[in-house]
């Protein structure tokens, strides 16, 4: 296993589209392995492969309290996205950044498991946002991308200022 490099908003990287997995084998498991220990490691609830510069459609989540219930989606599609809730979300890739974003309450995820097997899963409350919001990574799009221009150039303007702090 080994610890990824997390991409930084707003590094342009953050916007490439994830292109599908064409087959689950070894080299993608030894990617979620990866991803997994660089999200526990973090410590987030949630990664997509586009913040670690791979751009497949690989996401891992583990929402539990005590981290033991780690998920793997791979090709993941939403389906069926009802209801609405709002929470405030974080993200790796954008440190110290938290702000509210309004989301499907529930939502069904087609997607594959580890053996390339397809699966489905519908949930709702955290797991649902936290499925979205690393769909949306998959796409090219980063939590702040909800948010108005103004707040947008108040993230970009103090994470540079966090950047030459701690560079
Ligand atoms: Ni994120």
């Amino acid at each position: 296993m080994a610890l990824l490099p997390i991409l930084r908003f707003p590094d342009p990287r953050l916007k490439k589209i994830a292109a599908p997995v064409a087959k689950v084998d070894d080299s993608i498991r030894k990617l979620v392995s990866d991803m997994a220990e660089t999200m526990y490691e973090a410590p987030g609830i949630g990664l997509a492969a586009t913040q670690v510069n791979v751009h497949k459609q690989v996401v891992v989540i583990d929402t539990s309290e005590d981290k033991n219930d780690l998920r793997v989606f791979i090709n993941p599609r939403l389906e069926n996205c009802t209801g609405s809730q709002t929470g405030e979300e974080g993200c790796l890739s954008v440190p110290g950044i938290y702000d509210k974003v309004e989301r499907a309450e529930q939502v069904t995820v087609h997607y594959l498991d580890l053996e390339g097997k397809p699966r489905s899963l519908t949930t709702d409350g955290l797991l649902a946002v936290c499925i979205q919001h690393e769909l949306d990574h998959l796409n090219g799009t980063v939590f702040v991308d909800h948010l108005s221009q103004l707040k947008q150039t108040r993230i970009k303007a103090k994470l540079a200022k966090q950047a030459r702090v701690t560079a």
